[in-house]
């Protein structure tokens, strides 16, 4: 044991030398490494489609004479679908204040306040209530509370006012604008102006009915154990055998 110590320290044991990292040739996995780096790099180089002369999305130019890099679209061209020429159907809004008229295209019939009051029904009663009090069962939830529709403030606001706030939200409330298109968002207006009306009217409103109106009358109910028989006066049933 002893001799082969001393062989060691010499460097002349007989046996052949262990090759060593660094030493001799280089080890394979630094030529690996080596070749990964070298393409990192030289990738980073690329130049061709990442890098173009080109304007941000409605950045400034000075090259036209208007100063806009986006062009308006040629002389001729024919909008698809996207044309939004009558501004007020869609925005509800003259310039920057609420419209308080209803867009010709939506004459204010029995047909409108119908599909009104259906959508309003749908989209709007489960946070303002059937009746617009603002009692709709998601605020009882713990949704913030909207305000009724039957204050003074909403009574004189235009109608453009609604429709703006059903376009862009208000507040805690989202807005509708994907869900409800801009012809269903005018007929609930129409539908909470009537809503509104139905809830202030004064007698000289409702040509002689009573207001509010007579609570209705009920029959005492039977005990659910038969249907209940109709029996028809004899001099009915002579009319009709007529
Ligand atoms: C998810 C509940 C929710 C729904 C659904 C909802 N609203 Fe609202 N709405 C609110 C809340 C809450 C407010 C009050 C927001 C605030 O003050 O931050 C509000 C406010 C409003 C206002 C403004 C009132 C004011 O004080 O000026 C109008 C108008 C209105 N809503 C109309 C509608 C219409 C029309 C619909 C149906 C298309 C609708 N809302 C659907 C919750 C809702």
């Amino acid at each position: 044991m002893a001799r082969l110590r001393t062989t060691v320290r010499n460097g002349e044991t007989g046996v052949p030398p262990v090759r060593q990292h660094g030493r001799g040739r280089p080890c394979p996995h630094l030529k690996i490494s080596a070749c990964v780096l070298a393409l990192l790099i030289l990738g980073g180089c690329r130049n061709d489609m990442h890098d173009q002369p080109r304007y941000k999305t409605y950045a400034m130019s000075d090259f036209y004479a208007d100063l806009r890099s986006e062009r308006p679209p040629v002389e001729g061209t024919v909008a698809r679908g996207e044309l939004h020429e009558d501004a007020y159907f869609y925005t509800g809004k003259i310039g920057a204040n609420p419209g308080d008229y209803m867009p010709a295209e939506v004459p204010v019939n029995e047909e409108t306040l119908a599909r009104g009051r259906e959508r309003y029904n749908i989209y709007c009663a489960p946070c303002h209530s059937r009746l617009g009090d603002g009692n709709g069962m998601v605020p009882s939830r713990g949704y913030k509370h909207p305000l009724t529709y039957h204050q003074d403030r909403l009574r004189k606001a235009p109608l453009g006012y609604f429709f703006d706030v059903m376009t862009n939200g208000f507040g805690a409330m989202p807005d509708y604008a994907s869900q409800i298109p801009p012809r269903d968002r005018w007929c609930i207006v129409a539908y909470i102006r009537a809503l509104q009306l139905s809830q202030n009217a004064a007698q000289g409103d409702v040509a002689g009915m009573q207001v509010p109106s007579k609570a209705p009358e009920f029959e005492e109910p039977g005990s659910g154990a038969t249907l209940p028989v109709t029996i028809p006066k004899s001099n009915d049933t002579g009319a009709e055998q007529k």
